[in-house]
């Protein structure tokens, strides 16, 4: 399964260091083999050799430039960063890229043969308007997205259940992720108030690949706790 942490504007460098050395001794003791992706915040990027996977949570669709505030492929390529975040709901909603900006960000980073994760997600309003609207909504982000691409993983993240506290119900959660593995068979995680009280449950649903964690993967212990749960499931 998949196992991912993203860290926002979380830890510093310093801490992250710590923080991936904790997870990497954590998965030679343990012998873990899933797969374990950590998104630190871009001044916390470090050259790193290991088991875990480090991305980027954004980059800008370029190689370099005149992009203030943005940081390119030639910043990836620095620290060997070859996955990438694109798409989570705090870049559409709170930084206000648009479907647009990710699908050129998404071919950009495809064509170098990155490891994508894409996120997907409604809001509120979306959900409550009933199925249809919500699919509706959902479908439209997967417009211009290559989802037979070979590199790609999906996130799905109601928008409303980030670093809330709420989650949709298991059940709700099964019945989407099933909708969702038909518009593409790339691994499909959940992402939305995981943590270690729920993530057993959301693991061992049916057609959910993995976790996206945010909040509760800050501490190194309940995020290794939660990768201990995806080993001991062994799907
Ligand atoms: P929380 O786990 O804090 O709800 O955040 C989820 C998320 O946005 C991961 O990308």
């Amino acid at each position: 399964m998949i196992i991912a942490a993203n860290l926002k504007t979380n830890l510093t460098r310093k801490q992250t260091t710590d923080y991936v050395a904790e997870l990497e001794s954590y998965l030679k003791t343990n012998n873990i083999t899933q797969e374990v992706l950590v998104f630190p915040a871009t001044s916390s990027l470090n050259p790193h050799a290991g088991d875990v996977i480090i991305g980027a949570q954004n980059a800008y669709a370029t190689q370099n430039g005149a992009f203030t505030g943005e940081i390119g492929l030639d910043h990836l390529n620095e620290f060997e960063i070859k996955t990438i975040l694109i798409g989570h709901s705090e870049r559409r909603h709170v930084l206000g890229e648009t479907q647009e900006e990710l699908v050129k960000k998404f071919n950009f980073y495809k064509d170098l043969g990155f490891k994508i994760i894409y996120c997907i997600g409604e809001p509120l309003e979306k959900r409550e308007a009933g199925k249809e609207e919500m699919m509706k909504y959902i479908s439209a982000q997967y417009e211009g997205i290559d989802t037979s691409y070979e590199n790609l993983i999906i996130a799905y993240e109601p928008v409303w259940a980030i670093g809330t506290g709420f989650t949709p119900t298991l059940e709700d959660i099964e019945a989407i992720h099933t909708d969702l593995k038909e518009k593409s068979t790339a691994p499909l995680l959940y992402g939305g108030s995981v943590k270690v009280t729920n993530a057993k449950e959301v693991l061992a649903l049916q057609n959910v690949d993995g976790i996206l964690v945010g909040s509760a993967a800050l501490y190194a212990e309940h995020f290794c706790t939660m990768i201990q749960y995806a080993q001991d499931l062994q799907k």
